[in-house]
């Protein structure tokens, strides 16, 4: 059976997001079909819209969901109908050279469904992260839904699903802070606010927010920010260095992605510490640095892939952590949307007055 349901979609490179019936195949092997609950918007939807991660359009964006499995495919073991998931964009194979050498979190061969949705006309759709949850239903791998307690609020725990997430972890995994590290967050959005979370949950005790915006700066402080850097007014570097006794910060995380904040946090970090690259860079960009600062400072220079998660261990225990009052994903929802509020949202990130918009199905 075929499910003709409403869905968000883009049409080609910059349109506005329109309203469409798309068409979701019932789930083949290995696959899982969702009812979705909550969706949040993401800047990386922003960056499909924009054509900045692939040329595949049209695509059905959100990637940030909760829903409950409703069908699953023959073979399907892990997860069944009626169980409340959150949407994972990294479903592991078990098998490539990262999965046998225990390693995960950098599974090479990730997983998506196999079969495509479409338009009404046939076109199909590119799924944003291999999700398109601006639907209400869609296609995934079984391995993309993480089961979690179905008593926590969806629209918070969805947003495991990316930014939060990514941001945590590229503290906690990736730059694997430490309690008494120092550590600089550079951009203060949804990811980078969740850094700062992240950051203070590990038990970093000096948790820089830099931001051009100082509503950012704000909400960061609120979410275990101990001082904050509005680098529209003052160099971040110097500001930094300052607030960490002249030496610069144990790990830095650059969560915008632009050569400019890169080189921020390359220069801000402390000798032997760890820069963590979380926010994504446009095709175009390239970053210019002397070879023999990147040598003679020492340390670790990292990126951050949904901040080297692995959602069946990751999501589970964050949630936890939320529902026993340690980490406040409530404050990323700033407001909860309708479908047909997508590109206000879009406006919203872009003026700097959201953490997260979040559609509810
Ligand atoms: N690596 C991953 O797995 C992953 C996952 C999700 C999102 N992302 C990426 O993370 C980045 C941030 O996403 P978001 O949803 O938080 O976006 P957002 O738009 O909510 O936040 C970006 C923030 O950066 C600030 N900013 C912009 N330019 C700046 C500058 N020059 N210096 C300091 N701050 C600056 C903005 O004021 C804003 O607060 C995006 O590039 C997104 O694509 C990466
Ligand atoms: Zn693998
Ligand atoms: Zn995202």
């Amino acid at each position: 059976m075929v499910n003709k349901v409403k869905a968000a979609v883009v049409r080609s490179k910059n349109a506005d997001v329109t309203l469409e019936t798309i068409l979701v195949p019932d789930p083949g092997p290995g696959e899982a079909l969702v009812d979705i609950l909550t969706c949040g918007v993401c800047h990386t939807d922003l960056h499909y819209k924009q054509g900045a991660i692939s040329d595949d359009f049209p695509f059905l964006l959100g990637h940030e969901a909760t829903g409950v499995v409703s069908a699953v495919g023959p073979d399907v073991t892990e997860v069944a109908p009626g169980d409340r998931v959150v949407l994972n964009w990294r479903a592991v194979c078990g098998e490539c050279r990262a999965c046998r050498r225990g390693q995960p979190q950098y599974c090479f061969n990730t997983h998506n469904a196999t079969q495509k949705m479409t338009l009404e006309d046939g076109t199909e759709l590119t799924a944003a992260l291999g999700i398109g949850a601006f639907a209400e239903k869609t296609l995934v791998a079984a391995g993309q839904c993480t089961k979690v307690d179905p008593d926590a609020d969806p629209a918070a725990i969805g947003l495991l699903g990316c930014g939060v997430m990514a941001g945590i972890g590229a503290a906690i995994n990736t730059g694997n802070v430490q309690r008494g590290d120092s550590v600089a967050v550079i951009g203060c959005g949804g990811v980078g606010v969740a850094a700062v979370a992240g950051a203070a949950l590990a038990g970093a005790t000096t948790v820089i927010a830099v931001d051009i915006d100082a509503k950012k700066l704000q909400r960061a402080k609120e979410l275990g920010a101990t001082h904050t850097v509005d680098s529209s007014a003052v160099d971040p570097v110097e500001a930094i260095r300052e607030l960490t006794g002249g030496f610069g910060a144990d790990v830095v995380i650059d969560a915008v992605g632009r050569p400019e904040t890169y080189k921020q946090a390359f220069y801000a970090r402390d000798l032997a510490g760890t820069v963590v690259l979380v926010g994504v860079p446009s095709p175009e960009m390239t970053l210019e640095l002397p070879l023999l600062d990147v040598f003679g400072r020492g340390g670790s220079l990292k990126s951050s892939w949904y901040g080297d998660c692995l959602p069946s261990r990751d999501f589970p225990t964050l949630i936890s952590l939320y529902q026993q009052g340690k980490l406040d994903l409530d404050a990323f929802v700033t407001e909860r949307i309708t479908i047909d509020q997508i590109e206000e949202a879009f406006d919203k990130m872009h003026a700097g007055a959201v953490l997260r918009s979040v559609v509810e199905l």
